[in-house]
C-alpha cells in the first residue's frame, strides 16, 4: 500500500476497516524502510533548523504519538521528511488494548474517533525496535512517549512511568509523559494538581539520577488533554515550571463532539482528533503560552490538516507542531506542506 502514491492508495485504504488499513500500511513501511524501496515514499526533508529545549530540530514538523506505537517504522517516517518523530505510547508490559472495532473515520469532518487503549508490544520490544532505527544518526529528533498499563491501579501509576522513563531514557532525544489519553480508565485524573505534582516530582528526581548515570540530560515533556478549564491549565503550568519539566505537548484527543454531530460514528466513545479539534487545541496552546511565558517549549498538536493550520498553531504559541489525523487524510505530502509553511516563521 505504501508502495503506490498516496492519492491512489487512499481510496483503497479508506475502503478497509481503519485499523486494518493502518496495520497494512505500517507493515509495508516496516518492510521497505532501510531498503532501496524506501525511495517510493521518500521526500526531501525541509531544512529549517531550530533549537528547542536544547535539541536541534531539523524542521518544526513531527509525527504525533500513537501512529507508530511500537516504534517499528521510525526510519520510514524519517524518510518522509519529518524533523522529529514521537513513537509510543509504550507501557511497561505488552497489552492488547480495548476490543475492536476501536478506530472510526468521520470523513466529512476530516476526523477520527479512537478508543485503542494503549495497545502495544511492551517496553522490551519497543526498545529493540528503537535501537534498530537510524533516524537519529541522520539528524532526526526522536521522542519516546510513555504511559501506564491498564491493569496497574491508578494509585500506582508512577511505578509504570518510572519503569518507562528508565527504559527509554538512553534511547531518546526527549521523553513525553502521557497523562492525557481518554482511553485508559482514570488516566486523565493524573492531570489534577496533587496527582500531577506527585508524579512529576518522582519523575524529576529519577531523571536527575538517570542524567548522572548516562551522562546526558534528556528533556522531559508532558502531554496534556484539550478538555481542561482555564484554572486547570494555569495550575498545570505552575507544576511544569516547579518541576523543571522541559516542554509541553498540547493536545491529545478530545471527549467533545463539536463539529461531528449527526455523523453515524459521532456517538462512538473515545477521543476525537483531526479538523474539529484544531480550535480547542489552539486555545489550550494559547492559554499555556500566556501562563508559561515566551520561552517555554510548546509542541502544538490537534487538527493540523494543512500548512495554514500549522501556521495557526505557531500563531497560537507553539514552537513545533505534530500531525496524526492529517497524515491519514492527506498523506505524506502534508509533512512537506506544513514544514514549508513554517520554514523561517
Ligand atoms: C488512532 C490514534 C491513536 C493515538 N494514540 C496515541 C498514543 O498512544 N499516545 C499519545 O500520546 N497520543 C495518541 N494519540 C493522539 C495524537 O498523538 C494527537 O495528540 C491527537 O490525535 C491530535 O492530533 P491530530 O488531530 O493531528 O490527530 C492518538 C491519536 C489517534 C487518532
Amino acid at each position: 500500500m505504501a508502495l503506490i502514491p498516496f492519492p491512489l492508495a487512499r481510496p483503497f485504504l479508506f475502503g478497509l476497516d481503519p485499523e486494518h488499513a493502518h496495520d497494512l500500511t505500517l507493515a509495508a513501511l516496516a518492510r521497505i524502510q532501510r531498503t532501496p524501496l524506501i525511495a517510493l515514499v521518500e521526500q526531501a526533508r525541509v531544512d529549517d533548523p531550530v533549537s528547542i529545549a536544547g535539541l536541534m530540530f531539523p524542521n518544526r514538523v513531527g509525527l504525533a504519538a500513537g501512529l507508530d506505537k511500537n516504534g517499528r517504522c521510525i526510519d520510514a517516517f524519517g524518510a518522509m521528511g519529518f524533523g522529529f518523530v514521537e513513537v509510543g505510547t509504550v507501557t511497561p508490559l505488552a497489552q492488547p488494548g480495548n476490543p475492536k472495532p476501536r478506530i472510526f473515520r468521520i470523513p466529512p469532518a476530516q476526523a477520527l474517533i479512537n478508543r485503542l487503549g494503549f495497545n502495544n508490544d511492551g517496553l522490551a520490544a519497543f526498545i529493540a525496535n528503537v535501537r534498530r532505527a537510524r533516524f537519529r544518526a541522520r539528524g532526526g529528533i526522536l521522542g519516546l512517549n510513555i504511559g501506564k498499563n491498564a491493569a496497574t491501579p491508578i494509585e500506582r501509576a508512577a511505578d509504570d512511568y518510572l519503569i518507562g522513563l528508565a527504559g527509554v531514557y538512553p534511547h531518546a532525544d526527549y521523553v513525553t509523559v502521557n497523562v492525557s489519553s481518554p482511553n485508559t480508565q482514570n488516566l486523565r485524573t493524573l492531570q489534577s494538581d496533587a496527582a500531577l505534582d506527585a508524579l512529576l516530582s518522582s519523575l524529576s528526581a529519577r531523571r536527575v539520577e538517570l542524567a548522572e548515570e548516562h551522562g546526558r540530560n534528556v528533556p522531559l515533556f508532558l502531554k496534556v488533554a484539550p478538555d481542561l478549564e482555564a484554572a486547570q491549565i494555569e495550575a498545570i503550568a505552575g507544576i511544569l515550571v516547579r518541576h523543571r519539566i522541559d516542554g509541553v505537548v498540547a493536545t491529545n484527543t478530545t471527549l467533545a463532539r463539536d463539529g461531528v454531530a449527526g455523523h453515524p460514528n459521532a456517538g462512538e466513545s473515545g477521543g476525537l482528533s483531526g479538523a474539529p479539534l484544531a480550535r480547542r487545541s489552539n486555545d489550550v496552546i494559547a492559554a499555556l503560552r500566556a501562563a508559561l511565558g515566551p520561552r517555554f517549549p510548546i509542541v502544538g498538536v490537534g487538527g493540523v490538516m494543512s500548512g495554514a493550520d500549522a501556521r495557526a498553531k505557531r500563531e497560537a504559541g507553539a514552537d513545533l507542531v505534530q500531525i496524526y489525523t492529517g497524515f491519514i487524510y492527506k498523506g505524506p505530502a502534508l509533512v512537506t506542506d506544513a514544514a514549508r509553511a513554517l520554514a523561517g516563521a
